[in-house]
């Protein structure tokens, strides 16, 4: 028998596009709304094969994800029920998506990569957006799972970001707005301006008429490479340090402080290992998509608060949240 820890990591192979199926198939929704259920009268409601969902919930429950009672009922367990539930904030179905089609498929590179190093398989002027953003199914999946990613923590993030002083938000690289979102709803005085490249303005607006915000949430087209970015006094980066090397964070902090109204502040919110690089998982393992989707990586603490410092932030306050998406606040004079 494998120690447990080599054993969930070499079948992770088969759990995650099963949990990734049975979230396309509504499995974890109807449990959610029609209770226990056993295999057999999941799969006639929603038109499965009974045998075949069966072994999927059975993988499930050894994993603890589902619970199975004696008769065989099957319910999702409390702790993971928000994340599986599509009408919950926390739901993640569009993060495993994107996973499942977009990363995966790129794990073979990582032979490549191994051999010869990223820039020489990739060529040194890849544009990892070009590729996310090729057709509208992908670029729809994307802005999804980052949608899926980072609402739920956004609103925690909103209340640790000394927002309800600020005027007007610039979020960089907002995408369709889970930041910008949740700093509207924080603060109700705020304005928010989304500033992301022009293939995301119409799923934006999609956001601006679902959350009733069209009068406080704006969206400016533009590249942050050759652009400056708009002037506020609150600049957010959402999960954009980590797609880029340290020249390109630094180029764009410098951009920030010059955007930064004076007194204002800029707010990185990206996933931090620890000091010691052991861990989170969850960082380890997205350094490593990062590597695979842009040319980024993760990064400690310490890292960010030195960009910042060297972009002209002298004063920087780390705020932990109770997630993976942590906040480093940097003060402008
Ligand atoms: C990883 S997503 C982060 C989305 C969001 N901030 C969040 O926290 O979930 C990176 C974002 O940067 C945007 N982006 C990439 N390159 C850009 C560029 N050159 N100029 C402006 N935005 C860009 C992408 O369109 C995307 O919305």
């Amino acid at each position: 028998m494998l120690p447990s820890n080599l054993e969930t990591a070499v079948l992770g192979v088969i759990t995650t596009p099963v949990l990734h199926l049975a979230d396309r198939h509504h499995v974890f929704a109807h449990l959610t709304a029609a209770g226990p259920a056993r295999a057999e009268d999941i799969a006639q409601a929603l038109r499965l094969d009974a045998d075949t969902l069966e072994r999927m919930l059975l993988l499930l429950t050894a994993h603890q994800i589902l619970h199975r009672t004696p008769t065989g009922h099957y319910e999702v367990g409390p702790d993971v029920q928000p994340f599986l539930d599509p009408g919950d904030p926390h739901y993640i179905g569009g993060f495993l998506t994107h996973l499942v089609q977009e990363t995966a498929p790129r794990t073979p590179a990582l032979g490549a990569y191994l051999r010869h190093g990223k820039t020489a398989v990739d060529g040194p002027d890849a544009r990892p957006f070009a590729s996310l953003y090729r057709d509208e199914q992908s670029t729809r999946r994307f802005l999804t799972a980052m949608w899926d990613l980072s609402y739920a923590p956004s609103r925690e993030l909103a209340a640790l970001g000394d927002l309800t002083t600020s005027t007007h938000l610039i979020d960089v690289g907002g995408a369709t707005g889970p930041f910008a979102v949740a700093a509207l709803h924080h603060a109700p005085a705020l304005e928010a301006t989304v500033f992301d490249l022009p293939q995301v303005e119409p799923y934006l607006d999609e956001t601006r008429k679902a959350h009733r915000l069209a009068d406080r949430l704006h969206f400016t087209p533009g590249d942050f490479f050759t652009d400056e970015l708009p002037e506020g006094d609150c600049i957010a980066f959402g999960y954009i340090l980590s797609d880029w090397p340290d020249p390109t964070c630094a180029q764009l902090l410098r951009k920030a402080h010059r955007a930064c109204r004076p007194h204002g502040h800029v707010l990185v919110m990206d996933r931090l290992f620890d000091d010691t690089r052991q861990g989170p998982l969850a960082t380890s393992a997205m350094n490593l998509t990062m590597h695979l989707e842009t040319q980024g990586r993760h990064r400690t603490a310490h890292e960010f608060t030195a960009l910042l410092h060297d972009a002209g932030f002298t004063r920087c306050e780390v705020r932990e949240s109770s997630g993976d998406k942590h906040l480093i606040v940097g003060y402008s004079d």
